[in-house]
């Protein structure tokens, strides 16, 4: 089984032995390894079980150690890292040879974070290599907010999990991408479209038939076990008369099984801090079918909106 602690200098040990450690972001756990050592990246692969064709963000502790990582930056890349950096916004840049190959699944892009939970960010700081981690899950399945969230799935694979408590935002990043000479969405997260359209302008959505290369970015994903629906809850609740039902709420509660109401005050940043959380905790519960509202298409809920898309896996 894995030590869970708050011991930053023992996932240090770890981490520079090859090893694979969960740490905490402000996003989600993610499963690290030396970014730079092929044999400690194919780890992370088999502790998830993820296809190799999946590529992987790479972390750093340093604005200026993008260079390492990344071959240049373009144009507004500087402004986007000033902006969003430390935090929840991942860049696609061009990847510097020094990156494995099975980093990047072979692309010749790679993408960069630099993540803002202190705890991680000292431990950043304190190795000689960046860490590329993907969420702390295995393959496919809800991203983990706790330290518990880890060591329930994946306890006995890892040697250490760094607890740095509840994850703050609690979606994953926001993916863009510098592609046919504009910055394009890869995927909605934890800094909202708009905040990065005030300094890009527009951003155009990546359609998901444009990106084979991420999983996690296709339909059946992020997916609990149980069938999951979205959309008009009263209509669900009379679809499924007689089933016990979990509702995964923005604001209201409903009459039902369980009903998980994830923001009272109506705060998406709330709500998102709060999904996974709640989407694992119906899915280990008695409900035979969870029904999820549609969110706000605006600021976080498109984060919110697309992972219960990706849930429900075209239901
Ligand atoms: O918030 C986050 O981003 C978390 C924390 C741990 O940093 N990480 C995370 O990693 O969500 P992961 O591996 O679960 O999701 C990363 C997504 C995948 O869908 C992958 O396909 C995509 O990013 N991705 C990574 N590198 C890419 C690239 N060069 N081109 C296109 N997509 C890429
Ligand atoms: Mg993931």
């Amino acid at each position: 089984m894995s030590t869970i602690g708050t011991d930053s200098a023992q996932a240090a040990q770890h981490l520079q032995a090859g090893a694979v450690v969960a740490i905490p972001t402000e996003t989600v756990y993610g499963l690290a390894a030396n970014a730079f050592d092929e044999a400690a990246v194919l780890r992370i692969f088999s502790v998830k079980q993820r296809p190799s064709f999946d590529p992987l963000i790479v972390h750093i502790g340093r604005a200026a150690d993008i260079h390492r990582v990344a071959r240049e930056l373009p144009p507004q890349a500087q402004a986007l890292m000033d902006a969003f950096w430390p935090g929840p916004l991942t860049l696609l840049l061009p990847k510097h040879p020094d990156v494995p190959d099975i980093v990047t699944s072979g692309l010749d892009t790679v993408g960069v974070r630099m993540p803002s939970h202190p705890l991680t960010l000292a431990l950043l700081q304190a190795l000689p290599f960046p860490l590329a981690a993907p969420s702390a899950n295995p393959f496919g399945y809800v991203s983990p907010t706790t330290a518990q969230h880890v060591a329930d799935q994946l306890g006995d694979q890892v040697p250490y999990i760094l607890d740095g408590g509840p994850c703050a935002v609690g979606v994953e990043s926001t993916i863009i991408g510098w592609q046919d000479g504009r910055w394009q969405l890869f995927r909605p997260g934890g800094i909202s479209a708009e905040a990065i359209a005030a300094i890009t302008g527009p951003l155009t959505v990546v359609p998901t038939a444009a990106k084979p290369h991420a999983p996690g970015m296709l339909d059946s994903h992020y997916a609990p076990r149980k069938p999951l629906y979205r959309g008009d809850v009263e209509a669900l609740l009379k679809r499924f008369a007689g089933r016990s039902v979990g509702v995964i709420s923005f604001q209201r509660e409903y009459l039902a099984h369980r009903c998980e109401v994830l923001s009272e005050s109506g705060d998406l940043a709330e709500a998102a801090r709060h999904l996974f959380a709640v989407l694992r905790e119906l899915d280990g519960s008695d409900c035979a079918v969870i029904v999820a509202e549609e969110f706000p298409e605006e600021g976080l809920g498109r984060a919110i909106n697309d992972r219960l898309r990706r849930a429900a896996g075209g239901r």
